[in-house]
């Protein structure tokens, strides 16, 4: 496994759209490995390939709890269920400093492939939910702050702890 360099600010990677996964061969196993690698050494909850220069459609999100891993990947990642509402807090590796409200769905249903390019489908609520919306934004070269109802300081941040 190896870290991968996360692109920032508006990298081209970032802003275009990336290609569907047509062949789940080594180089998307050992991507899959340096992204997880990668999302840890960052602290990060999710990371979308193109966030690493790679223009395939991948993404992976860890929405464990107190420093317990839950990692799910997610090949050609599509979403067919969308339901209600919640506004909450994002960031973003490729963004780094920055903070803004966003809405997206509360629940959410994702298909897609796994590492053995079998389909499964996923439900989520909660912080997985968010995730894998702000994930699945970035495949389409979308990033959270073209989104956000408002930018929040850092040091406000701060003073509600
Ligand atoms: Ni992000």
């Amino acid at each position: 496994m190896a870290l991968r360099k996360i692109l920032s600010d508006n990298h081209s990677s970032l802003r275009t759209p990336a290609r569907e996964v047509t062949k789940i061969n080594s180089g998307v196993l050992r991507l899959l490995d340096d992204m997880i690698e990668t999302m840890r050494e960052a602290s990060g909850v999710g990371l979308a390939a193109n966030q690493v220069g790679v223009s395939k459609r991948i993404i992976i999100a860890n929405a464990g709890e107190d420093g317990e891993d839950n990692i799910v990947e997610l090949i050609n990642p599509r979403c067919d269920r969308a339901e209600g509402e919640e506004v909450g807090l994002e960031g973003c590796l490729s963004v780094p400093g920055a903070y803004g409200e966003v809405s997206r769905a509360a629940e959410i249903s994702v298909r897609a492939l796994n590492r053995e390019g079998k389909e499964f489908a996923i439900q989520a609520d909660g912080l997985l939910a968010r995730i894998l919306q702000h994930e699945m934004d970035h495949l389409e070269g979308i990033l959270f702050t073209d989104k956000a109802l408002r930018m929040i300081d850092p040091e406000e941040l701060q003073s509600e702890e």
